[in-house]
């Protein structure tokens, strides 16, 4: 039966399936340790995600006795762990997330590509094919709830992609991701990928398609919606994007972007979106890896204004420049940032709210030394706002 759920109104509800515990860490410098990856996921089942993948069992005994706490304590989500094709990997997964009970989704893999096949496996497609599905029948023993990922499946040739997507559903896979493991997709070509599934695969709708794309060409976002459009029914994604080399497709954009376009994209998550900047928050202080300022949603930038033009317009109303609510992502407000191109109205309103209400002279004169010293400095912070009012009072007491 089909697994997407769809809305009163039509809106289709996209899983949103969180691997910052499990791709996100195999980033340089991203590793966790069992007590940081509970952390990350209380954090990310007040979130509401659908799924956490909160590790690899068989990479390490940390990373088994981290998944297996993770599907000990987290309730809400389900939590799954990757394993190769193979029974012992895929054994040693269950051991840690049998823990979950239903909840727990054994998540297993093998390159579908022509390049990965020769040069990586050393395996001809029809014994790529034959260990895929004993993979899957292994795991379906365990329990009815496994996803298999055809790794590199952007670079699949599509006749073999569709013949594993059809093996492995008749073998017990319940959801079948298509990665774009290297991040060398673009929208329209994922969008017709996703497409040509949805039409040559027969049972294609007994299990939910899933994406998985990473950012080597900063696409892993749009790639995504793109996916969905064609109609994927799970993404996979991390918080600020981390994750192997440029990272993975950044939950925080994925699930705003459907929030706001919802006029264009009949989409939407169980995401609780005034939680996303404090995950972002959490991650960063765990790893010690803030984010770019200008990153979307959650950098430093994101809802500050520095520009007059820009500043005037947000006192004026929110909507001139902001699309979206920073109390939506779980910000307290947008800043007006003073700097060289901030105009009198923000400047104004900065003295005001730092109990200031000078006449008209005086403003003048103060905005004057104001743009002086922006001139010197990246940023104008409040005491030296403080600085100008104090010289300017001085001035006028001589
Ligand atoms: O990028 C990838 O292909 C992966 C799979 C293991 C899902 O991370
Ligand atoms: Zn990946």
């Amino acid at each position: 039966m089909a697994k997407s759920a769809k809305n009163q109104d039509d809106t289709r509800i996209i899983r949103i399936f969180d691997t910052t515990l499990r791709d996100g860490e195999q980033a340089p410098g991203n590793s966790m340790n069992i007590e940081e990856k509970l952390r990350v996921a209380r954090q990310l089942q007040k979130l509401n995600v659908d799924v956490i993948e909160a590790g690899f069992p068989i990479a390490s005994e940390g990373d088994f006795e981290a998944v297996k706490k993770v599907a000990q304590t987290i309730k809400g989500p389900q939590i799954a762990g990757l394993c190769r094709s193979n029974d012992k990997d895929i054994d040693r997964a269950w051991e840690a997330l049998k823990y979950a009970g239903d909840k727990g989704r054994i998540h297993t893999f093998i390159a579908t590509s022509d390049i990965h096949m020769k040069y990586k496996l050393k395996m001809e497609p029809g014994r790529v094919l034959e260990t895929a599905i004993k993979a899957v029948k292994r795991a379906a023993s365990y329990t009815p709830n496994v996803e298999f990922s055809c790794e590199d499946a952007a670079r699949t040739r599509l006749p073999f992609l569709a013949e594993m997507v059809e093996a492995v559903i008749a073998a017990g896979a319940t959801t079948v991701n298509i990665p774009d493991t290297v991040g060398y997709t673009v929208p329209f070509e994922y969008f017709n990928m996703i497409k040509y599934l949805k039409d040559n695969v027969p049972n294609i709708e007994k299990a939910v398609i899933s994406v998985h794309c990473h950012n080597d060409l900063g696409l892993s976002v749009a790639n995504s919606i793109a996916a969905v459009q064609a109609g994927a029914g799970q993404v996979e994604c991390t918080i600020n994007g981390i994750g192997e080399r440029a990272g993975n497709c950044s939950l925080e954009e994925f699930v705003m972007i459907l929030r706001t376009r919802h006029d264009i994209l009949p989409y939407a998550t169980n995401i609780a979106t005034d939680q996303l900047t404090p995950a972002s928050r959490l991650l960063t202080s765990i790893t010690g890896i803030s984010v770019q300022p200008n990153k979307a949603i959650v950098g430093a930038n994101a809802f500050a204004h520095e520009s007059g033009i820009h500043q005037h317009g947000m006192l004026m109303d929110k909507s001139t420049y902001e699309i979206m609510t920073p109390e939506s992502v779980g910000l307290q407000a947008s800043s007006l940032v003073l700097g060289k191109h901030s105009g009198r109205h923000a400047f104004k309103k900065r003295l005001e709210e730092l109990g200031h209400d000078l006449d008209d002279d005086m403003l003048n004169r103060a905005f004057e030394r104001f743009k002086a010293l922006a001139d010197l400095k990246k940023e104008v912070f409040d005491e030296d706002l403080e600085a100008i009012v104090t010289d300017e009072s001085r001035e006028e007491d001589r």
